[in-house]
């Protein structure tokens, strides 16, 4: 039987990439553009599912006013658009890289989301999801959503279907976490915020984690940069290290393409290990691209076969 996959993303973004030597405040700034292009999380993760073979379906809230680049992408991609159209326009984010590596991000205003705009998508959106077996819920909410009534929309869609994937941070991140989402993946600086401490160990990462999971989230992936990531389950403990990549091309929508390889493994019902293996090696491709998603199976293979994985063990 086939799988009915979905994304959300309640708050997409035009990317615009590009690169200088070093940002100079109060100056004109030479910017070499990398791209611009419709971005947003749940629409990485449907990307690379679907570069994987998954049929999927996404949805969330778009401006109407520059809502083309979206359309004309799901059509290219062949993604099945559920997006509810808003007025005003879908934000920018500018993401500069300087000649040091380090990214900082602009993010900008976009639409608001007006109450009829909410009670509308949620009362569609309760309706078209009734028969999907994963959803994935990732990114910020756009000003004019109340994360209490977040909260309550994922109860309803948990009721639906047990198997939410939610990746946030922040205020978006506290709602989410409320309902005990069955697959979790925040960063290390996410889940630093979100436990109010620094966790700089491996051992505080995982005790952190541990108690997540305690409280009825299934799995727990802590992600960390080029040091891997962990996973907390019922069986065990991993972690899993990705292959030193040598030109890093950009990491913007790394966790979103782990994200989309741990859905796919655990959508294909297999092992834990492959999973995990399977999600290292498509987030280090992301790094290693301007883009997110796997055209080179073989590159994959290559990469997975070079991920390091190992139960973690407490002391
Ligand atoms: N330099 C790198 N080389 C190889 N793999 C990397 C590198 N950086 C990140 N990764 C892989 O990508 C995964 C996700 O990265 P990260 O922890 O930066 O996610 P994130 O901050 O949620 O990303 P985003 O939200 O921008 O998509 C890591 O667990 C790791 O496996
Ligand atoms: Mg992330």
């Amino acid at each position: 039987m086939i799988k009915k996959v979905a994304t959300i993303t309640l708050n997409p973004a035009y990317d615009l990439v590009g690169s200088c030597q070093d940002i100079e405040l109060g100056r004109v700034n030479r910017i070499q553009t990398v791209s611009l292009h419709a971005a947003g999380k749940g629409i990485n993760v449907a990307k690379v599912l679907k570069d994987l073979g998954v049929d999927v379906s996404v949805s969330g809230f778009l401006g109407k006013d520059n809502q083309d680049g979206f359309q004309l992408m799901f059509n290219d991609l062949d993604i099945d658009n559920h997006f509810h159209s808003v007025p005003g326009n879908t934000r920018i984010n500018v993401k500069l890289t300087e000649k040091n590596s380090i990214v900082t991000d602009f993010n900008f205003s976009g639409f608001e989301v007006t109450t009829q705009d909410w009670e509308r998508f949620v009362h569609d959106s309760l309706i078209w999801l009734s028969q999907f077996d994963m959803i994935a819920i990732s990114g910020s909410l756009p000003a004019g959503i109340d994360p209490n009534n977040f909260t309550d929309w994922m109860i309803c869609l948990r009721a639906q279907c047990p198997r939410i994937i939610f990746d946030s941070s922040h205020e978006t991140l506290i709602a989410g976490l409320k309902i005990a989402p069955w697959l979790i993946k925040p960063n290390r600086h996410e889940l630093e915020i979100y436990t109010g401490r620094p966790l700089p160990l491996l051992e505080d990462v995982v005790t952190a984690a541990q108690a997540l999971h305690k409280e009825g989230i299934a799995h727990v992936i802590i992600s960390l940069g080029d040091e891997g990531a962990v996973w907390i389950n019922r069986s065990s403990i991993w972690i899993a290290k990705p292959p030193i990549c040598k030109s890093v091309i950009s990491t913007v929508g790394a966790g979103d393409s782990m994200v989309g390889g741990l859905m796919y493994g655990l959508l294909m019902c297999q092992s834990n290990e492959d999973t995990f293996r399977l999600a290292t090696a498509v987030a280090a491709l992301a790094v290693s691209q301007i883009n997110v998603g796997v055209k080179d199976r073989l590159q994959l293979s290559a990469l997975m076969e070079r991920v390091d994985l190992k139960h973690f063990d407490q002391k």
